[in-house]
């Protein structure tokens, strides 16, 4: 079965086609990073209008790429949940009026499913149960995974995701949009511990990344957050040594804390975060000691892209999970379990 994938939820648009869930034939991705940057994130509305201008020039270059016309296209997925609703919407439009069009299935698409689901794109014998650990700009949470659409919500962050925290912190130290892929670059080689920050770690799944935030506003702008951003080169590149270490130990602990609490002896790793390098490099390390198998996809697989759509997309049409063309976009679904959230801090 060859499914042609469409993303849109944020500021990439993308198509892909894919053949039995796991045969990339081809992954267009255009970026919206140039545009965005000059504001410090995305904005909603300048998303939509860019989606709008690229979405059949990429559809036509994931075909194209994949040597593959329309009639070659056994169905189509499309992300429809979570996002911008405007910049879903697009998406969602395109793959009806292809549906429409050809008269062939479409399924709507969960998102952060594709972030895990990316990681089988990378790794097809990864076997399940496994817990998965989704860290993108929008998302921080935790599963046990069943099945490639069987997913059990374990925790999530209860304020700001993972890569949201990367890019505001950026923001405060002026390094430019997104922030993640910077902060990365700048602490590589330095001494986490030169500047320290409290990690916050929740007894249960959770996870909770204000706090941070507020502490990297203070310390560079002062309690009043009104003083100029007057750090050298090296003050800047220690506190985001400083805090990326943060985050990275907070979110470490809490997914080797579900593989213990389910038992899960695998452990995958999805979402634009996941391309961190001391992320990788830590989780894998932790693991390791505690006997886990650790996955990452690359970095093309962890970032927005459509091949993730499309390879679930096909498992979702293969359990009968096909939608019709009252399918919508769904622009927040959530993702937490319903717990009681008690903070410790280390
Ligand atoms: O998954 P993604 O492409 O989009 C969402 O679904 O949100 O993730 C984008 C996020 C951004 O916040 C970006 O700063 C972060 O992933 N990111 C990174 C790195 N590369 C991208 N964060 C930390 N380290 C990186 N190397
Ligand atoms: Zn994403």
């Amino acid at each position: 079965m060859i499914v042609l994938g469409i993303e849109s939820s944020c500021d990439e648009t993308a198509a892909a086609v894919v053949a039995d869930g796991f045969d990339v034939r081809s992954n267009a991705v255009q970026s919206q990073i140039d545009l965005h940057r000059v504001y410090g994130g995305v904005v909603p509305e300048l998303a939509c209008r860019a989606h709008i201008e690229t979405i059949t020039p990429v559809v036509r270059k994931a075909l194209d790429d994949a040597k593959a016309g329309l009639e070659e296209i056994d169905a189509f997925a499309v992300t429809s949940a979570p996002g911008l609703v405007g910049a879903l919407l697009v998406g969602v439009s395109m793959a009806k009026s292809l549906a429409l069009a050809t008269g062939k299935p479409i399924v709507g698409v969960d998102h952060i499913h594709g972030h895990m689901y990316s990681v089988k794109l990378a790794f097809p014998d990864l076997a399940y149960p496994c817990v998965h650990l989704v860290v993108s700009g929008g998302h921080t949470s935790l599963y046990l995974s069943r099945s490639e659409i069987d997913h059990e919500p374990l925790g999530a962050t209860t304020d700001d995701a993972a890569g949201e925290a990367f890019d505001k912190v950026a923001k405060i130290l002026d390094l430019g949009f997104p922030g993640g892929p910077a902060i990365d670059r700048l602490a590589r080689g330095r001494d986490p511990a030169r500047v320290a920050f409290k990690r916050t770690v929740p007894e249960d799944l959770d996870f909770s990344f204000s706090g941070i935030k507020t502490s990297v506003l203070y310390r560079v702008r002062g309690q009043d957050a009104k003083r100029p951003m007057t750090l050298s080169e090296d003050e800047r590149a220690d506190v985001a040594a400083g805090f990326q270490e943060a985050v990275v130990d907070m979110l470490v602990e809490q997914a080797l804390k579900a593989c213990a609490r389910t038992g899960a002896r695998r452990l995958a790793v999805g979402g634009g975060v996941a391309c961190n390098s001391r992320l990788r490099e830590k989780l894998e390390a932790r693991a390791r000691r505690e006997g886990i198998e650790s996955f990452f996809p690359p970095p093309c697989f962890c970032t927005d892209n459509a091949a993730m759509i499309a390879g679930l997309g096909y498992h979702l049409l293969r359990a009968g999970r096909a939608s019709d063309l009252t399918l919508d976009a769904i622009p927040t679904k959530s993702h937490r379990p319903r717990t009681v959230n008690r903070n410790t801090t280390f």
